[in-house]
């Protein structure tokens, strides 16, 4: 079954830390082995990560994330049950620059399958200035 997932989490290396590439290089060499695909936001403080992929991926997957000193406060969405991927082009797009509020709003709602459903067109619409990034593209 296919499933998708949103968390949000503070960050705990500064925005410009080395660190945020690693987490991606990471992502980058797991992911497409794993059929994960998503994308992940930094703001100043805080982590964005769209997460899909069977069930089991996702949950494997989310189980070591949630372990990673890199950032604490993780705030997830529970698993959605999804027909087709929202980011099946990306194995894990990154931006870097996401304003704070946009991350915060986000973090401050109710973690339901239905915001999860109301914020997929958001989360597209976030991502698409990154679609056309030769590192990120596939
Ligand atoms: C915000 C954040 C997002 C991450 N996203 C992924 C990811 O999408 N895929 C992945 O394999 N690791 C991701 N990681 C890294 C994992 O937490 C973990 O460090 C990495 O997979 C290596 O795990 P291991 O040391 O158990 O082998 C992320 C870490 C952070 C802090």
């Amino acid at each position: 079954m296919l499933v998708q997932t949103l968390y949000t989490s503070q960050a705990q290396m500064p925005m410009a830390d080395a660190g945020n590439g690693h987490i991606l290089l990471e992502a980058l060499a797991y992911n497409p082995h794993h059929g994960l695909t998503g994308f992940l936001f930094r703001s100043r403080n805080h982590f964005l990560q769209f997460l899909e992929g069977t069930e089991h991926d996702v949950k494997e997957v989310m189980a070591r994330i949630t372990l990673d000193p890199r950032h604490e406060q993780i705030l997830a969405w529970p698993l959605v049950p999804t027909s087709a991927r929202l980011f099946g082009d990306w194995t894990m797009g990154f931006a870097g620059g996401v304003a704070e509020p946009e991350v915060l709003l986000i973090r401050s709602l109710p973690r339901t399958v239905e915001t999860l459903a109301t914020l997929r067109p958001k989360l597209r619409e976030m991502a698409a200035p990154y679609f056309s990034d030769p590192v990120n593209a596939h």
